[in-house]
Parts: structure tokens; sequence; C-alpha cells
């Protein structure tokens, strides 16, 4: 892979013309399926424009294909050029070529993060539906952000997508649009409350379980551009035990699981880390316990669940925090806005609030695999291992 750096150069449009016709600049693709490096000659340049010769290796054309992010080095006066690019044209015939450009522009609400590191995953789903999964979702981005974390929403139920709503937002395109190579992920968020950013799921996500190869190489580059500008992809799963949504939580690197004082569900939570619990056992498990008449019945509750998972299913699961029934999350869901900016006061607000501060408090488990936190693996490429591709 390549390795990401500040595209500083890419940007300095002059950058571009100090790499002169004729002279060799080495290409590297971001992309599984081209993984070397190859040396091409320039064969012209202006601003934000290079043509260079097609890459080949072994007398065969290597066909990067349009679209794809590539990264060139060549030696200029001045010292070495390092471009960030990505492939705009590619010609066939005698006068083969490849045209790169600039990196689609992130939209200007996003900061750029000073690692490239993959952001820290948090699903958030439910056994049962209606327990405010959304709610809490978009709340938590929103506190997460006030305290100075870049987080990007992911909408990812896929019955009823409403994060949108809940918000007032109106998204004209979505993941699936991206997959299709008809957007780049860019151009498919919406700038929600407080600094949250939303990624559109729609159908999208449910194509993410069966994509070839090519199309997934794509979507993981794209989250990847994405990743350079958040810190905490929230994702909203939907609820039950649809294999969709086990594979997004078996994917991301932590999951909340939403639970209301209701009988049936915390049997529905239950039966969800059952099947959850069958296909892996390293999985970090944090319980919310949601619209609780008290803080005892949420220890109450929180007490029993921890002890019946660990004792009969083998999950270690932690005790989050809780948010108690509180009249402000359904006003604010009425004037489609936050409960944090329209009620800051409001009791919910504030145990979303501690939530926040208790998840970073503690920090992502494990955040140090075998290479480092650059070598930790993203949401998109998990979901590639856990679908055993
Ligand atoms: N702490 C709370 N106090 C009072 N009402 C709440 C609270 N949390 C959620 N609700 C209400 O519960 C309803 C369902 O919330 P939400 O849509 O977030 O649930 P969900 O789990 O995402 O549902 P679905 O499974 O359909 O996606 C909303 O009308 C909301 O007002
Ligand atoms: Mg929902």
């Amino acid at each position: 892979m390549v390795q990401q750096r500040d595209d500083g150069q890419s940007r300095d449009a002059a950058a571009w013309t100090r790499l002169k016709p004729g002279q060799t600049v080495t290409l590297r693709a971001e992309s599984p399926l081209h993984k070397g490096a190859y040396e091409c000659s320039v064969i012209e340049s202006s601003p934000e424009r290079l043509r260079i010769t097609m890459p080949m290796v072994d007398g065969r054309l290597v066909l990067v294909p349009v679209g794809t992010p590539v990264h060139v080095e060549g030696e200029a006066e001045g010292g070495t050029i390092a471009l960030q690019a990505r492939v705009i044209d590619r010609q066939g015939g005698s006068s083969r070529s490849l045209l790169l450009g600039p990196l689609p522009e992130p939209p200007a609400y996003l900061a750029r993060r000073p690692t490239g590191a993959p952001s820290r995953t948090i699903a958030v789903t439910s056994g049962k539906g209606g327990v405010g999964k959304t709610a809490f979702v978009v709340n938590l981005g929103v506190a997460l952000c006030e305290l100075g974390k870049r987080v990007c929403v992911v909408d990812g139920d896929l019955g009823t997508a409403n994060v949108d709503v809940i918000l007032n937002l109106t998204p004209r395109f979505n993941l699936a649009h991206v997959i299709a190579g008809e957007k780049t992920i860019f151009e498919v968020l919406v700038e929600g409350p407080g600094g949250l950013v939303v990624l559109p799921g729609g159908s999208g996500l449910q194509e993410l379980t069966d994509l070839g190869d090519r199309q997934f190489a794509k979507l993981r580059t794209q989250f990847q551009q994405l990743e350079r500008y958040t810190d905490i992809l929230l994702l909203d799963t939907g609820s039950g035990l649809s294999r969709s949504v086990t594979n997004f939580l078996r994917a991301a690197h932590e999951t909340i699981v939403i639970t209301t004082p209701e009988p049936h569900a915390i049997t529905d939570a239950y039966a969800l880390l059952k099947v959850i619990s069958r296909h892996e056992d390293d999985l970090t498990m944090r319980l919310v316990v949601n619209r609780t008449a008290s803080r005892e019945e949420a220890h109450d509750i929180g007490q029993k669940m921890l002890f019946a998972s660990q004792r009969f299913l083998g999950v270690d699961m932690t005790f989050l925090g809780y948010i108690p029934e509180d009249p402000a999350v359904g006003q604010a869901i009425r004037r489609q806005a936050d409960l944090l900016s329209t009620y800051p006061k409001s009791r919910a607000a504030e145990s979303i609030r501690r939530i926040a501060g208790t998840l970073l408090q503690e920090g992502e488990p494990n955040p140090e695999p075998a290479g480092g936190r650059e070598g930790r693996r993203s949401f998109v490429q998990r979901i590639r291992a856990v679908l055993g591709r």
C-alpha cells in the first residue's frame, strides 16, 4: 500500500510543472491489484496535469483504472517532487498514456488528521428495533465532536435509513453511488450539526457484502480517503440478526449494544450477542441501557446482563452507561435537530456527554496490533476478512 503522506505538494499547481517531459518518475498505485512501483516517463506536464507513459512490467502494459489514486515521485531542480494524484484518463493505441490529475478536494468542512491510520470504528446496534440507536448515534457523534474528535456517522440502517431525517439533511447520493463509481466519497458526505459528518449508506452498505475484487478495491481506496479526515467512524447498523448486521459488527473495532429496560429488548439483545459470539471471541462489546427510570434500574439491568452474557455466552461485555427516559429526546427529533445543541442541559444530553467522555477515556481496545497503529486494518478491509475473501 502506498504510504499516506501529506499531499501539500499536490495542491501546489506549480509543483506539477517542475516534472519535465522525458524525465523518469516512479508511479505507485493505491490499489491491491497493482502493488508495484513502476518507472514511467513524463510526456507532458502542466499545472495539476501530468501525462506519463503507460506503466509496463516485463513488456506488458499495466492497466491502472481511471479513478485510481496514485503516488508519483520524481527528481526536480530543488529536490524531490512527490504528488498524490489520480488517474483521470487512460489512452490506448499508439499514443498510449496515463493522464494524472489531483485527488478530489474534500469538502471545506473536513479537517485533515495528522495520521493516515484507520479510524476507530464503533458500531451501534440492538437486538430489538426502536430502542433509540439512531438518536444515540447522532447525539454521541455530536458529543464526541464537542470533545474535539472528527466524527463521521455512517448510516448503515438498511431498512429505514433515517439519520438524515433526524437531522433534517437531504443527501442526494449515498454509498451505492460510490460503489457504482459515479461519485467519490467526498461528494456523498453531508455536513451535520456541530462538525459532525454523515455518510449516507443507503443500499450501498448491503452491496458491500457481495462486491467483486475490483469494486472492493475501489471502495477501500475511497474509505481510506475519508479516514484521513475522521478520527471515529460511528456506524448505525440497524437492528436484528441479519447477516449484514452481524458482518458489520465483526468488522468494527468495537460494538455498543443498546437495550431498554423492556424484557423484549433485553432478550433480543442476548440473542444478538449469542450469534456474534459464535463467530468471534475478541470483540469489544459495551452496553448502554436507554430510557431508564433511574440510575439504579440501569445498573441493575447492566449487572444482570454482564453476568449472564459472561456466564452463558462467554462474552465479556462492559457497562458503558445509561440514558434516562427524557422527553427532550423526542422533542429534538420532532424539531429535526440534535439533542445536544437543542436541549444542552437535558438529562439525556448530559448522559450522552458522559458516555462520550468514557469512550474516549477508556480508549480503543488494542489500538496497536502487529505493525503498530498504521498497521491496523480499516473497517472496509476487515469486512473483506470477515467475508473470507
Ligand atoms: N432516552 C430517551 N428518552 C425518551 N425517548 C427516547 C429516548 N431514546 C429514544 N427515544 C425515542 O425512541 C424512538 C426511537 O428512537 P430511534 O429511532 O433512535 O430508535 P432506533 O433504535 O434507531 O429504531 P430503528 O430500530 O427503527 O432504527 C424515538 O421516537 C425517540 O424519541
Ligand atoms: Mg434507527
